[in-house]
């Protein structure tokens, strides 16, 4: 934090609270047990405990550098095909709706940071309703574009269920032109989604209310399915003149560290949608310039390749059926684990108290974060038996 004295240099800045998260990744690195398990990081995991390169984007980055015969800028959009290509996939019937337009962004925080500065620009007075617990980063994305945020409690670790009606409620008490921020599938940190009844519920509930929704879309794919995964972002789409979203192929991509993503806005016309655009590209213009581009263009280059977007929806597909086998699997280990084959995508909350979650570190060399959140993909399959067992020790009874 700053220091009020006037004449404050860079030597008089305090210490930043660190990140819990990172905190654990140092933490587990630097354990030197053989047998540790980190299901802290929120990554993919093959059963060997890998995060391989998917097998489409290998082809296409040869691909690419086969073709590619210069790195001159492109511009503020970036790469405008990728936008373009990944429409169908994300906005389905929606695809040709000229209202939504679309640009490159670094990585889903990168559409989430945009997205949420194009609000305060917009509206600085609109405050932005965020169920939570939620994913660690979506506070300060948000609370850094100076926009107010009302928290509303989404899960309930108890019943192991999404506490809708308090969700309803919170949704009921916002005022017009509020924003709505939404988790499209594979709810991070719980993997409690809305069903598809809730869904319309909400939705109902925003249009009611005059609010708007910012659906955070990054991991399509991993839980119902392309289709699937996207349904209730469409359904936002048929109903509201006014959605923003905010995409990432990060992870269903399996590209990470190359920061690919998408942010899409829709608004009542073509023209209004033309002027948000302006604004949207001035504030990227700001902040990064340019998107860089190498992941984009993999992703592009793949979804304009037949063969290769075969390969990579087969692929996907079995990445999400791994995922759903290992919930399948812990589900059956112990019936106070059954709620985890319930539930979507990569993610799943344990019910530990930070004390028990130390346990499992120092004694277990188990390392998750101390909400008891963990990547039910972040161990090889040989180790799931010690998981367990050491998790129901823990737990006790
Ligand atoms: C809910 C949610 N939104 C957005 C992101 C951002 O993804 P990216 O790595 O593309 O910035 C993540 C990454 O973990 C996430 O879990």
């Amino acid at each position: 934090m700053l220091t009020t004295k006037s004449n404050a240099r860079l030597a008089d800045l305090g210490a930043v609270r660190s990140d819990s998260l990172l905190k654990l990744i140092t933490l587990a690195n630097a354990d030197t047990r053989a047998d540790k398990i980190d299901v802290g990081v929120g990554v993919y995991r093959d059963g060997q405990g890998r995060t391989p390169v998917m097998r489409a984007v290998k082809a296409a980055e040869k691909k690419l550098w086969e073709a590619q015969d210069s790195k001159s800028y492109l511009g503020m959009r970036g790469d405008a095909e990728f936008a373009e290509l990944l429409r169908p996939i994300l906005l389905g019937s929606h695809a040709a709706d000229r209202r939504i337009d679309g640009v490159q962004t670094p990585g889903g925080c990168g559409a989430l940071r945009l997205g949420f500065q194009l609000v305060a620009k917009a509206n600085p007075s609109a405050r932005v309703l965020v169920g939570t617990p939620t994913w660690p980063n979506h506070v300060p994305i948000i609370s850094g574009t100076g926009l107010e945020i009302f928290e509303y409690g989404y899960y309930d670790r108890d019943g192991r269920q999404v506490r809708f009606e308090a969700m309803l409620d919170a949704l009921a008490s916002a005022r017009a032109g509020d924003v709505v921020l939404l988790h499209g599938c594979c709810h991070n940190p719980t993997g409690a989604d809305l069903d598809s009844e809730q869904w319309r519920e909400v939705t109902k509930a925003i249009v009611e209310r005059g609010l708007i929704p910012f659906v955070d879309i990054a991991y399509q794919g991993l839980g119902r399915g392309l289709e699937g995964d996207a349904a209730g972002l469409r359904g936002i789409l048929e109903a509201c003149d006014e959605v923003i979203i905010a995409q990432s192929c990060d992870k269903n991509f399996s590209v990470y560290r190359d920061r690919v993503g998408c942010l899409f806005v829709k608004t009542g016309s073509e023209e209004a949608t033309g002027v948000a655009m302006g604004h949207v590209l001035q504030i990227a213009r700001e902040m990064w310039s340019m998107p860089p581009d190498h992941g984009g263009a993999v992703v592009r280059t793949v979804l304009e390749d037949p063969a290769l977007t075969a390969d990579w929806r087969a692929e996907l597909d079995e990445m999400r059926a791994r995922i759903i086998s290992i919930r399948e699997r812990l589900a059956a280990a112990d019936p106070r684990l059954a709620y985890i084959g319930g539930q979507m995508g990569m993610f799943s909350m344990l019910p530990l108290t930070p004390e028990q979650v130390l346990e499992l570190r120092e004694t277990h060399a188990i390392y998750m974060a101390d909400s008891g959140r963990f990547n039910v993909l972040g161990m090889a399959d040989h180790a799931i038996d010690r998981f367990v067992a050491a998790v129901t020790d823990v737990i006790g009874g």
